[in-house]
């Protein structure tokens, strides 16, 4: 069965990664169909919209999602793709290629998976003024014995962790342990929270994490604290397998990590639902270097690699990643930000010539 992809390229040099992902898909010769409807910049000029109705009818029938990267215009793309389709776990591997630059003494041999909630927490963000929380709830005393109204003037955030959330991920992080434990990991799954401040939303999802990983007795369980695995993850990269956790620390941890493996344009990821699934690069819309035909597609060819092992071609998965392994190996064609001076078009061709 052929499977329906649509790409959405959104804006800054995500149309440009994303088309160059789709060459290389299309070279291929794999049984899919991409779809490449208007969105993001380009929509708003033509129809006013970032996300035309064409656009999300493709989308709600798709058997997966390219995203390339938002700016201003897109972020309801964004949202669409990440609330409306409830791709609640955003898996963001971070593997060392040979060949790639990177700050780290000894990269090789990293290779771990980063689970970030995606769906709660911080996000989609919900503020406000402090006054409406001072009148609506005004016994509510904090670990001070402060009321709302004794801070003043000023705004919250609120932070939402659900039974549901915290479960559903922590399975998640505990699956994908044991597939990656069949392949030769470790078989650990590290728990990260901040739950010696935060003890309710914190604790919930670290005692949640430590309840579900007792269906898995063959895994290892772990816990840290958020900025003690910011250093670790510098410090002992090699340690990690899998680690999990909430969204807006996932946030920020697959940032630092990305890192490890080149930087941001290397990292690709992909965001899992119960119905959907969508894959984008971890870097944003780099407004900076837009239209001048120099982005680097890694993240997102590596993100169709993750989509094609979703959609269980797992050997074509392989063939592709393969490919840019290589690629990094030789060294002789890369973008700028790798130290070379090929261009989008000239890397994405070297992949498709790998393939052949
Ligand atoms: C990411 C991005 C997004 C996030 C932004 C664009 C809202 O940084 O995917 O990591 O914060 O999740
Ligand atoms: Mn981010």
């Amino acid at each position: 069965m052929t499977k329906k992809i649509v790409a959405l390229g959104g804006d800054g040099i995500g149309p440009e990664v994303v088309n160059a992902a789709i060459q290389v898909l299309e070279a291929m010769g794999l049984y899919i169909e991409i779809l490449k409807p208007l969105c993001g910049e380009a929509a708003i000029k033509k129809f006013g919209t970032p996300f035309p109705k064409e656009a999300m009818d493709l989308t709600n029938e798709s058997d997966a999602i390219l995203f390339g990267a938002t700016e201003q215009a897109s972020v309801f793309i964004l949202a669409y793709l990440r609330w409306f389709l409830d791709t609640y776990a955003n898996l963001r591997p971070i593997k060392y290629y040979e060949g790639v630059p990177t700050p780290i003494k000894e990269p090789e041999g990293i290779n771990f998976l980063i689970v970030r909630e995606n769906s709660e927490g911080m996000y989609p963000g919900r503020e406000g003024d402090l006054s409406l929380l001072a009148e609506n709830l005004p016994d509510y005393k904090d670990r001070l014995g402060k009321s709302f109204a004794d801070y003043g003037t000023g705004k919250f955030a609120i932070r939402i962790f659900t039974n549901k959330g915290c479960e559903r991920i922590t399975k998640f992080a505990c699956e994908k342990a044991r597939e990656r434990k069949a392949k030769g990991f470790p078989g650990k799954v590290a728990c990260v929270t901040k739950s010696n401040v935060l003890k309710e939303s914190c604790g919930l999802f670290q005692k949640t994490c430590e309840e579900v990983i007792k269906n898995y007795p063959e895994l290892k369980y772990e816990h840290f604290y958020v900025d003690d695995m910011a250093r670790r993850i510098v410090r002992f990269p090699k340690d990690m397998d899998v680690i999990v956790t909430s969204n807006m620390f996932g946030d920020i941890l697959s940032d630092l990590a990305a890192e490890l493996m080149g930087g941001l344009g290397m990292a690709p990821s992909a965001c899992i639902g119960d119905k959907y699934a969508y894959f984008e690069p971890v870097h944003g819309s780099a407004p900076d270097i837009a239209g001048r035909g120099i982005a680097n597609p890694t993240a997102s060819i590596l993100s169709s690699v993750m989509m094609l092992d979703y959609l269980g071609m797992k050997d074509r998965a392989e063939e592709l990643e393969n490919a840019v392994k290589e690629i990094y190996k030789e060294g002789k064609v890369l973008t700028p930000d790798m130290g070379g001076n090929s261009k989008t078009s000239e890397f994405t061709q070297a992949i498709i010539k790998k393939l052949k």
